[in-house]
């Protein structure tokens, strides 16, 4: 992992029109970078805004305000036809539900191509012949597959399907939305190291998405914790596991069963209670410890700097 910075995303809010005098701020004002090469983990409930996070990162939505700076440029800004076509190859997107994000009625081969077909990387017949056929071996499955329906495969195939189309356009950047919770538990460490090779193969950037902390911990590099459309705590994901300082994080943490008899005698889960927070003033992002973020107000930044000190 270096510290050039390929995604810089600043102050980002999504804000959803429901209704005449309704919104919903789904993304609420979160700033955070992504090295080059690292992966990213993104967690929090369901609903609290990752998805909407990576789809405003990658202009599938515009950005109600705020900015997102991709390898120095800003994706939002106005830009031509071109210009978007060169950050669509540049950042792809894997999908929780590889039935959903497959369509039925195109063969495996169209379906890995199709990213191709659209930026005209391989005109030539069998050169897309042979790249669709490469792309099935690194992602490990074989290239008599690609004459063959989703329909056909198994989920952590499926899986392995929706890789190959996002990696045969050579992309930076790869935002996996809950890439794994669909899949069998089997399947999932299969999925995450294949994901995991990738990235040092082909040099790749990861935003992993979860909702869950037990998942990310594996693959993550740095962790970001979100809870209803901010972000309330960032550190490297070793140092988050071990010093959790939102009791939002640590609720989490509390939720998750670990395989030592010792620990799990005197685990004890716990639920988040959002009211029981300093309200004199609007929290802000603090670095509590060294490159441990928490979103906190100064009485509560004062507690937490005692309490998680890092010469105790
Ligand atoms: N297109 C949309 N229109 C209106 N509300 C939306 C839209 N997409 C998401 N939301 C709402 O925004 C919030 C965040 O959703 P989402 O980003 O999907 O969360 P997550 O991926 O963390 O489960 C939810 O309350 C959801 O209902
Ligand atoms: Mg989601």
């Amino acid at each position: 992992m270096s510290q050039e910075k390929l995604v810089e995303i600043k102050n980002l809010k999504q804000h959803f029109k429901t209704g005449r005098h309704s919104v919903v701020k789904a993304v609420d004002g979160i700033s955070f970078d992504i090295y080059k090469g690292e992966t990213f983990g993104l967690v929090g409930e369901s609903g609290c805004g990752k998805s909407t996070t990576g789809r405003t990162i990658i202009r599938l939505y515009n950005a109600t305000d705020g900015e997102v700076i991709f390898n120095g440029e800003d994706v939002h800004g106005k830009k031509s036809k071109d210009e978007l076509k060169k950050f669509n190859r540049e950042m792809q997107m894997i999908f929780q539900d590889p039935y959903a994000s497959l369509n039925p009625r195109m063969k495996v081969s169209d379906i890995i191509a199709e990213g191709m077909d659209i930026h005209g990387l391989e005109n030539d017949t069998e050169a897309r012949k042979v790249k669709v056929e490469e792309l099935l071996q690194t992602v490990g499955l074989n290239k008599e597959h690609a004459n063959r329906y989703p329909h056909e495969f198994s989920g952590g195939q499926r899986q392995r399907i929706g890789i190959a189309r996002a990696l045969a356009v050579d992309p930076s950047f790869i935002i996996a939305d809950e890439p794994i919770s669909a899949l069998d538990v089997s399947i999932q460490a299969q999925v995450v190291n294949l994901l995991k090779k990738l990235q040092k193969d082909k040099n790749l950037t990861y935003l992993f998405i979860a909702h869950d902390l037990s998942m990310v911990k594996y693959i993550s590099d740095r962790i970001g914790v979100m809870y209803f459309g901010r972000m309330v705590e960032l550190a490297d994901a070793d140092e988050l596991y071990k010093h959790p300082i939102h009791p939002y994080t640590q609720s989490l943490l509390s939720a998750i069963p670990l395989p030592d008899p010792v620990y799990e005698r005197s685990r004890e889960r716990f639920t988040y209670d959002p009211n029981d927070h300093d309200t004199s003033e609007e929290p802000q992002f603090r670095e509590v410890r060294s490159n441990h973020w928490v979103l906190c107000t100064t009485k509560e930044f004062e507690r937490y700097q005692t309490e998680h000190a890092v010469n105790v």
